[in-house]
């Protein structure tokens, strides 16, 4: 397909890297700033154009800032031909936020990749393997975007219904900012006992827990430690160990709320017991 890219940010100019290696031709580079548009120029070898400029293409990703999805997708209508695909990379927006160029007869497709991209060079390692959320304008076009992703991107594509995607975002978005804010927490907490490389103690054992989670059926099942035991006086012991620490105080506390609801929502502790640790946290 001929490919064009408005939005040089992290993801677009990732996805049309891959499709590039797959023998998709970008022909087009489009974005706010002419530094981005310069950089991903030369990435991708192709030539930058005004966003209302755009040449023919089969495909156009949109990798801008969920917000201006809308104004973009009525600046690139008059410009978008019959049939092409026009996609976006939101995760809580559907299709419909593309209503201009679907109405000049363009396939307007949410392709949401569920990965952490903080950089192109750490989305287009990252990206490959990972999951995407699909729903498009046009049903039948669902499957060929499907197909599309799992054999040109390497990814694992679900159909998703538009009214379910800011749900599915939502998962992501408690998984992957959930995740960096408690390991966060623990940081903070190291950090505050003068351990000068928290990662280095923290690292390999977030990397085996969430290998536990993948061989052990996920995180409710494999979730140890002393909430799912049950162990209270463990929990006063750190409440009493961090109470003069207001900052960490308050990470652990948000952590400690967190499990506690996972293990009940996992049937690991009833009711009862998640009170009484809690409880621990308002002596
Ligand atoms: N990053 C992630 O982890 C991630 C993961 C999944 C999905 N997404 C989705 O992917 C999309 C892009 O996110 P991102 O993180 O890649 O963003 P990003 O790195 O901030 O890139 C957005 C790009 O859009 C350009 N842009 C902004 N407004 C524009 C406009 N009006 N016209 C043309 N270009 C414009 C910016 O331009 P300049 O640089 O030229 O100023 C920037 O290069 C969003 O919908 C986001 O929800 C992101």
């Amino acid at each position: 397909m001929k490919v064009a890219l408005v939005g040089a940010g992290n993801v677009g100019t990732a996805v049309a890297a891959l499709l590039a290696r797959k023998d998709h031709e970008i022909v087009a580079v489009a974005s706010r700033s002419p530094e981005s548009a310069a950089a991903a120029s030369k990435r991708l070898g192709a030539d930058v154009y005004a966003v209302d400029e755009l040449p023919q293409a089969d495909l156009i990703l949109l990798g801008v800032p969920d917000a201006a999805l809308e104004p973009v997708s009525a600046k690139i209508a008059g410009r978008v031909s019959g049939g092409a695909y026009v996609w976006h990379f939101a995760g809580s927006f559907g299709p419909s936020v593309l209503d201009a160029v679907v109405d000049n007869g363009a396939i307007g497709c949410a392709t949401h990749p569920v990965q952490a991209c903080p950089t192109v060079d750490a989305a287009i390692a990252r990206l490959p393997g990972s999951a995407w959320g699909v729903t498009c304008s046009d049903p039948a076009a669902e499957v060929r975007i499907v197909e599309l992703i799992d054999r040109d991107l390497d990814g694992y594509a679900l159909v998703l219904p538009e009214e379910v995607r800011s749900i599915w975002h939502a998962a992501a978005v408690a998984t992957s900012n959930g995740l960096a804010a408690v390991l966060a927490t623990g940081e903070t907490i190291l950090a505050d006992i003068d351990i000068d490389d928290p990662m280095r103690v923290l690292g390999p054992l977030a990397e085996g827990t969430l290998q536990n989670a993948r061989e052990g059926g996920g995180g409710a099942a494999t979730l140890t430690g002393p909430v799912v035991r049950g162990e209270k006086e463990t929990v006063r012991r750190h409440v009493n160990a961090l109470r003069d620490r207001p900052g960490p105080f308050m990470q652990y506390r948000a952590a400690a709320f967190l499990i506690v609801q996972a293990a009940v929502a996992a049937g690991r502790i009833d009711e009862q017991t998640a009170e009484e640790i809690m409880a621990e946290f308002g002596r």
